[in-house]
């Protein structure tokens, strides 16, 4: 059985990580979205609670039957050892990224030699797409549809209400 799993915040998913997700569960016969916690990303927690960025995900992927979601909030190779995962796929966009793919890469290397991570490259509609950037455009009222799953739309709409 060939598992990959695609790790990240996904505060929320966005149109690229759900690009990414679609192609690489092309690749796979099993593909896990792990949900990190991150609770104290950028000294603030993340916008939705870690059971709605599960719950957006498992919605947003329900067409993917070799896809589940399951978050963790342990060292990343920790996890893709529990789900049996030998293969970590990262999205990446333009080349700010790098440097700090780079060292995750190298760091999960180093903790653990026998998982492999491996690099999807987003396409030039993806490229310059961030949560962060999402979640500024909706907390300021701005069109997130197209950048994000119908759903993801729907429940930011929800958030920037109730924050209101
Ligand atoms: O969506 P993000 O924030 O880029 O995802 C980062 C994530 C969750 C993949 C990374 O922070 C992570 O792997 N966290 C788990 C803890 C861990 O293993 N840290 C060491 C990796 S260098």
């Amino acid at each position: 059985m060939n598992r990959g799993i695609v790790p990240g915040t996904f505060d929320p998913v966005t149109s690229g990580h759900l690009d990414v997700i679609v192609r690489a569960s092309g690749l796979f016969d099993e593909l896990v979205i792990g949900v990190a916690h991150s609770e104290n990303k950028n000294g603030g927690g993340p916008l939705f609670s870690i059971d709605e960025r599960v719950e957006l995900i498992e919605r947003a992927t329900a067409h993917l039957s070799n896809v589940s979601v399951r978050p963790f909030d342990t060292l990343l190779v920790n996890f893709a050892e529990e789900v049996g995962a030998s293969v970590i796929i990262k999205g990446l966009r333009v080349v700010t990224d790098f440097e700090r793919e780079f060292q995750m890469a190298a760091l999960n290397w180093r903790l653990d030699s026998k998982i492999e991570t491996m690099f999807i490259m987003a396409i030039p509609e993806y490229m310059y797409l961030s949560s962060s950037a999402v979640r500024e455009i909706a907390r300021h009222g701005g069109a997130v549809r197209g950048l994000v799953p119908d759903v993801v739309c729907e429940a930011l709409e929800r958030k920037v209400n109730e924050a209101r």
